[in-house]
């Protein structure tokens, strides 16, 4: 994969951290509910005929080339001492948040690395586009590595480059998982923007003053994907593409739903509750992704929320099981009843009735 020295690590590495040089943190446990590293078929990908919208896909990179946010990205002196002001609690859970941030960015930097690299060749107009989107996503990885640098931590981001394990995703599973990641990350960003500008008093790190301008890249980024999805119209045609776009909106909805929760006092030291905060970026993904997607979910429907919420609840238990004391074996026993449980809520909600996406946004399609 991409050489630790093309990591963004290595100007983030030489940031001044507090007390001298800044500790290395060890990497969260990888879970379910950890940002992924992915691969794919770099063939396939250089193979693409990109004719069907070759028009939307040049515009699309001429807007990278002009890279809105060069001179964004640069810490100022709201940032000196700002880490001494949290208490110990907050500090903690927003040191959860940074790094789960910056190891999501930098997953979406290597993929997109990897893939500009390795098509260049033979697909220049695609392998630009991915070359844009690494340097933005090596850009915010770096922002909050600095951020961490405040608080004495950096995450070794050459160590995680080699030693995490790498997921494997046909060419459409990757449209259609990073498409919904750079639009939820658009809302989620501009949501936390929008509230703390109203609550300037729950602002507790600068970091946040520069997700306005930063969202757009997520907001950019995400239309590549649609564009690029509509130049491979099968991705989103027919009866498979509608049971993964299914899917797809499950599993992230799903999955930031039950992370967030199980971390709401981060949202609570920013003064938001953390189900309204999802349930409004899930409304919002839903309503964005009916541009691009053939069906959508039916968030609204009482059931949806209900569902989610036992899973909640069957994560709590699991977590419970994991903390006892009991031996290895037992603590399988007891949950196993739980897995199956979660197992057979997410089955439910796929197959709740999703909604067309000409009927739910008659004038975008
Ligand atoms: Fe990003
Ligand atoms: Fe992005």
């Amino acid at each position: 994969m991409v050489p630790p020295t093309a990591a963004p690590s290595a100007p983030v590495a030489a940031s001044e951290g507090r007390a001298g040089a800044p500790a290395f943190k060890d990497p969260v446990k990888d879970t379910i509910l950890t940002p992924r590293f992915y691969t794919t078929d770099f063939d396939a990908m250089a193979a693409m005929d990109l004719r069907p919208n070759e028009v939307e896909l040049e515009a699309i990179c001429e807007e990278f080339r002009k890279d809105y946010n060069r001179h964004h990205f640069v810490r100022n002196s709201e940032f000196d001492g700002a880490a001494d002001k949290l208490d110990p609690d907050t500090r903690r859970v927003f040191v959860e948040f940074l790094e789960q941030s910056c190891t999501s960015e930098f997953s979406g930097f290597l993929l997109y690395k990897e893939l500009s690299r390795r098509i260049k060749t033979k697909n220049p107009l695609l392998a630009e586009c991915f070359a844009h989107m690494a340097r933005d996503e090596a850009r915010h990885a770096g922002f909050l590595n600095k951020a961490m640098g405040d608080f004495g931590l950096q995450l070794d981001l050459g160590f995680l480059t080699a030693s995490k394990s790498y997921t494997f995703f046909k060419p459409k599973f990757i449209f259609y998982a990073t498409y919904l990641s750079e639009k939820i990350g658009y809302w989620r960003y501009i949501a936390i923007y929008r509230h703390l500008e109203k609550n300037p008093d729950s602002k507790i790190f600068p970091i946040f003053n520069f997700f306005e301008n930063w969202c757009q890249d997520e907001n950019r980024h995400g239309d590549f994907f649609d564009a690029l999805m509509k130049a491979q119209p099968d991705t989103v045609r027919g009866l498979q593409a509608r049971l993964w776009c299914r899917f797809f909106l499950l599993a992230v909805f799903a999955t930031m739903y039950v992370r967030d929760v199980a971390r709401k006092e981060f949202y609570e030291a920013l003064g938001l509750d953390a189900r309204t905060y999802d349930k409004y970026v899930i409304a919002k993904t839903n309503e964005t992704s009916a541009r691009v997607f053939p069906v959508v979910l039916n968030v609204e429907h009482p059931r949806f929320y209900e569902r989610l919420e036992r899973i909640v609840g069957n994560n709590q238990a699991l977590s419970a099981a994991d903390a006892s004391s009991a031996i290895a074996p037992i603590k399988v026993l007891r949950k196993l009843p739980f897995w199956a449980a979660n197992g057979l809520e997410m089955a439910k909600l796929f197959l709740m009735a999703p909604i067309r996406s000409e009927a739910f946004q008659p004038a975008v399609r």
